[in-house]
This record gives structure tokens, C-alpha cells and sequence, in this order.
């Protein structure tokens, strides 16, 4: 068990109240077992689910009582969770190592309220610029906006990495059943170049529209792959001017995208108060628009709006972001869960779990807290997923019998979008299946029973007996959706942001700065220049040194017998 301590947060002294009360009860809490649980109590799923608008969240199956939310709710409480949530939408400062503002809410802002930063409505520059969106999508999916040839645009091409790449992909697949049917996505983000040969391979320059998503539009891949598509594109298209058909840009780096050669006409601005892992909302989502049309990318809006004012005024124990994040601290700082698993049942969210590896941990992997203190206790975990029935005949055996417990969030829709219904009862049986064995297990009577049941001798396979009987008592959440539309999907993405910043005000973190990428960064420019110049005198640890050795002198005879 690992605790929060110290920090000179002036809630401190709740803060750790609340922690050690947690600690207490966690010495009896870590005994209970979840089938005694139900069994005790008829009304536990009606005690312990919740359900907002379209979402469903079923928490029962965890390892708590009436006794540890209550006091779960205490230390969100003791954090000051709700006056930092209300600084958050008020447009304060509180990214406070880069001295910005967090407003991924004021993009989805459906209201007429304004939102300030330093005195100043943010509002009629979002609006602005989704109205500069909306007319430049309209057209495109139109077939209005032409390519150089006069030909309509079959294919868009994000170019991003990160969260320039990852909200937008995310979404496009899950909104596949909504997308324009003569438009194709595409997105390339990897420096691999396979990745950007194998998209250009399949395209025509006269009909495809490369959008260059980049906050800074300094990333080094993409500004890289973007320059690799521009002379693809003037190999075929010859002059420059008409690039302008073919290329637009997405950042918050004007000056950087007029050198690259982009009309700034073209150019779709956000601000730097967007963090880049919570900017599909923004005009990074511009593919988004252009695949799914104006009026389901607003439908997205309006669902994470709706799940932005359930955030700002729900009570806390009512206040779904709130529940799932204080689980998530219940695993990870008293029972020292490591991950946190996300297994959507739905195809159409197979790269959510991707999306949300990078929106929870470059959010809260952090161990320096607001203070500039190395923490001492546990904090963002290790999120990572895949769809659940992919996964339940490959990694579910160890979250079944290993040895670590492993919190898991079940995501399915109760409508499909696929005419395949027998498909969907079954991905749902198994979706049900699964969150009942983690909790109830087998004990070694029911697994002598099901073993007679076969038509076994139980005496004949007994060496087997203990392997087949199932521990259980993992903890799970279950997510249903009525059905994954852009409005519920707004909904669900939403609702994780909150749970991440949530936890972010529990463990005393900045969730909205992300130095630790930048030292592998900035090492890769020096050792770009050490390739190319073949030179390796620059000073490395040996293994460092050797390894790029080594490849330089593979790499030089791999050329030498291919020169003859
Ligand atoms: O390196 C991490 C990161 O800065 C992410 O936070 C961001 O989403 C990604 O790189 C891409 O950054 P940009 O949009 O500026 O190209």
C-alpha cells in the first residue's frame, strides 16, 4: 500500500486525514470478497451504479462498500477537487509549469456562456474557427473544393502524431457508420516511412487533401512526413501554387505554417490553452469534420458539453468522472494495482484504448507533484486495452488467475450499428460473461460440479482441480452505452478526461504539462546529426555509442556490397 503525504497543498492537513481513514479501513476492505457482497445485499448494483444520459456505469463489481466511497468521496473532498474543477472551467491558469489555461471545455461550449481567460470571452474565436471548419468541410464533402485538376477529394490524409493523430483516428473509427461514403480517411503519424509510403502508394495526388495537424507544427515527424506528401504531391502537380488546393494546416504556430508553404488562408488555428492529447475537440478534429459532416462532429460537442455540466454540478457521489477516478485511486494507492485495462466489446472503439494510454498517462505519469516534490506514493497507472473479445483468447488468462490484480473497464453499446445481430448477442453474452467470472469465480465445489456435469470422474482429473478453480474478486467497471453515436461518444471520451483530471487534483500532479518527453527528443536531434555525418565521437555511455557504432558500420557495408 502506498500513501500520499507529502506536499504543502493548503488542504494538506484533510488531505492526509483522509488518506490515513482510507488506510484504516482499507486493512479490513482488502478481505472483503465481492460474492459475499451481492450476496449480503440484493440492491448493490442499484447502490452502486449510476447511470447519466445515454451512460450506463455499473461500479459494483469492486472491492468496496457504502463505507469506502464514502470515504473515497471524503478525500476527493479533502483534495478540493470541486474548487479546482471550478478554477479549470473558469479559465485559470492552473497548467501552471507552462503558465496556460486548461479549456478543452470551452471548445465544446454549447452554451452562450462566455469563457475568460485574463478578462477575455474565449468563445467567439472557437466559434469562429468552427465556422471556418464547417464551411471548408461543407465543401469538401461536397465536392464544392476541388483538386488542382478540377477533380472532388476522395481521400483526406491527417498528418499528426500524438494527440494530433490519436483523437482524430480514434474517432473516425468509431464514428465509421456516420462517415461520407465518397470520402476515405487516412493517417499517418509514424517517422517509419513505410508508414507514409503505404498510404501514398494507394492515392492520387489530383484527389487527396493532406491536413497537417501539429500544435507546434515543430514535431520532427510530422513535419517531416508532411514534407515527404509535398514533394509526392509537386512530383505529379509540378507547381507549388497548387499546393493550396491539397494542403491545409492545423495549429497554433502561424508563422511555423506559412514557412512550410501553406496558405494561412488555409491555416485552422487553436490556442495554446488546448492540451494536444485533449485537442480533437478543436480543429485538430477538422478529418473528423470533413469525414463525418458538421452536424455529428457538433453532435460529438454537444455529448462531451453534456458530460462537462454533469462534471461542474453533480454531487460528488452522483458525479460519474468522480466515481471512476476515486476507484481508480482505491486500486492504485491501497491495493497497489500497477494497470488499468480498457476492453471496449465494440469494433468501432478498437483504438480507444490507445488513445486513452496517451490521454491518462502523459496526463498523470508524473512523480513530481504541484509542489515540486518527488511524490512518495503511487500515481497515474499504466493504462492500456484492447477490444475485450480479441482479448479474451489472448491476455485475459492472466487477468483471470495471474498474479496481479488488474482494474478493468468493460465498454459496449446495447444497439449496433452492424446487421449481424447473432454477432452482437454474442459479444454481448461474452461481455457480460466475463465481468460476472472476474467477480464470482469458480470455487472448487462448482468446478467439481461443472467437471461431473461434463461427464467426467472428478477422481480422474483431481491433479487439474486446482488450476481450474477460479480465485475471482477482480474488480471491473461495466460502460454501457445505448448506442455508440457522435453524441454519446462526446459523452464517453468526456467523461475519461474528467476521471484523469480528477486524479490529477488527488495526487497533487500539473496533468497538463509533459516535460518527460522532451530529454528523448532532444537526444534523437544530436544522434540524427551523429548519423548523418557518420561521425561518432560525440560523447555516449558505451552501450549508446556502440549501438550507434555498430549500426553505422552495418549500415556502411550494407552500402558498400550493394555498390559493388
Ligand atoms: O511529444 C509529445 C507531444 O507533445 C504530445 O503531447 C502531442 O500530442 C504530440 O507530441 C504532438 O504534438 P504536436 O501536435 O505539437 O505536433
Amino acid at each position: 500500500m502506498t500513501t500520499v503525504s507529502n506536499t504543502q497543498n493548503s488542504s494538506i492537513g484533510t488531505r492526509e486525514a483522509a488518506f490515513s481513514k482510507l488506510q484504516e479501513h482499507f486493512e479490513q476492505a482488502r478481505h472483503l470478497k465481492m460474492r459475499d457482497l451481492f450476496a449480503q445485499d440484493k440492491e448493490r448494483f442499484q447502490r452502486f451504479s449510476l447511470q447519466f444520459e445515454d451512460v450506463l456505469l455499473d461500479y459494483s463489481k469492486n472491492l468496496i462498500s457504502s463505507e469506502t466511497m464514502t470515504l473515497l468521496l471524503e478525500l476527493a473532498r479533502a483534495s478540493n477537487v470541486e474548487s479546482w474543477r471550478d478554477r479549470m472551467f473558469h479559465g485559470e491558469k492552473i497548467n501552471d509549469t507552462e503558465h496556460r489555461a486548461v479549456l478543452h471545455v470551452a471548445l465544446r461550449n454549447r452554451s452562450d456562456n462566455p469563457i475568460n481567460i485574463d478578462g477575455e470571452d474565449v468563445m467567439p474565436a472557437v466559434r469562429s474557427v468552427i465556422a471556418h471548419m464547417s464551411e471548408f468541410a461543407g465543401r469538401v464533402r461536397s465536392g464544392d473544393w476541388t483538386g488542382y485538376t478540377g477533380e472532388r477529394i476522395t481521400d483526406v490524409v491527417n498528418v499528426g502524431i500524438g494527440g494530433s493523430d490519436l483523437g482524430p483516428k480514434m474517432v473516425y473509427e468509431a464514428l465509421k457508420p456516420y462517415r461520407h461514403s465518397a470520402t476515405k480517411a487516412h493517417f499517418i503519424s509514424n517517422i517509419d516511412g513505410a508508414h507514409t509510403e503505404e498510404i501514398l502508394e494507394e492515392l492520387n495526388p489530383e484527389t487527396t487533401l493532406f491536413v497537417v495537424s501539429s500544435k507546434t507544427f515543430t514535431t520532427q515527424e510530422t513535419i517531416t512526413n508532411a514534407n515527404t506528401a509535398r514533394s509526392w504531391f509537386l512530383a505529379s502537380a509540378g507547381d507549388e501554387a497548387h499546393i493550396a488546393k491539397h494542403f491545409v494546416a492545423v495549429s497554433t504556430n502561424r508563422e511555423a505554417v506559412i514557412e512550410f508553404g501553406i496558405d494561412p488562408e488555409n491555416m485552422f488555428e487553436f490556442w495554446d490553452w488546448v492540451g494536444g492529447r485533449y485537442s480533437l475537440w478543436s480543429a485538430i478534429g477538422l478529418s473528423i469534420m470533413i469525414l463525418v459532416g458538421e452536424e455529428n462532429f457538433t453532435a460529438l460537442l454537444d455529448g462531451a458539453h453534456a458530460m462537462d455540466n454533469h462534471f461542474a454540478t453533480a454531487p460528488l457521489g452522483q458525479n460519474m468522472p468522480v466515481i471512476l477516478a476515486m476507484l481508480g485511486v482505491w486500486h492504485n494507492n491501497f491495493f497497489g494495482a500497477e494497470t488499468h485495462a480498457i476492453l471496449p466489446y465494440d469494433h468501432y472503439l478498437r483504438s480507444l484504448p490507445m488513445y486513452l494510454e496517451q490521454a491518462d498517462m502523459e496526463s498523470n505519469g508524473k512523480s513530481v507533484d504541484r509542489d515540486g516534490h518527488h511524490v512518495n506514493y503511487n500515481t497515474g497507472p499504466i493504462v492500456w486495452g484492447a477490444t475485450g473479445i480479441n482479448g479474451q483468447h489472448a491476455f485475459y488468462q492472466l487477468i483471470h488467475q495471474g498474479t496481479k490484480m488488474i482494474p478493468a473497464d468493460f465498454i459496449a453499446s446495447i444497439q449496433t450499428h452492424s446487421k449481424l445481430k447473432l454477432q452482437h448477442d454474442i459479444m454481448m453474452s461474452n461481455f457480460f460473461a466475463q465481468t460476472e467470472a472476474l467477480m464470482r469465480g469458480r470455487t472448487l465445489e462448482e468446478t467439481c460440479a461443472a467437471i461431473e456435469a461434463s461427464g467426467l470422474n472428478v477422481d480422474d482429473v483431481r491433479d487439474r482441480l486446482p488450476h481450474m478453480v477460479f480465485e475471482g474478486n477482480h474488480p471491473s467497471n461495466t460502460i454501457l452505452l445505448n448506442k455508440l453515436t457522435p453524441y454519446s461518444l462526446g459523452l464517453l471520451v468526456a467523461l475519461y478526461e474528467h476521471k484523469i483530471f480528477v486524479q490529477g487534483i488527488v495526487w497533487n500532479l500539473n496533468s497538463y504539462d509533459q516535460w518527460g518527453v522532451e530529454l528523448g527528443k532532444q537526444l534523437a536531434k544530436q544522434i540524427l546529426d551523429e548519423i548523418e555525418s557518420a561521425d561518432t565521437s560525440a560523447p555516449h555511455d558505451s552501450s549508446t555509442h556502440n549501438l550507434i557504432s555498430y549500426y553505422l558500420k552495418r549500415r556502411q557495408q550494407r552500402a558498400e556490397k550493394r555498390d559493388g
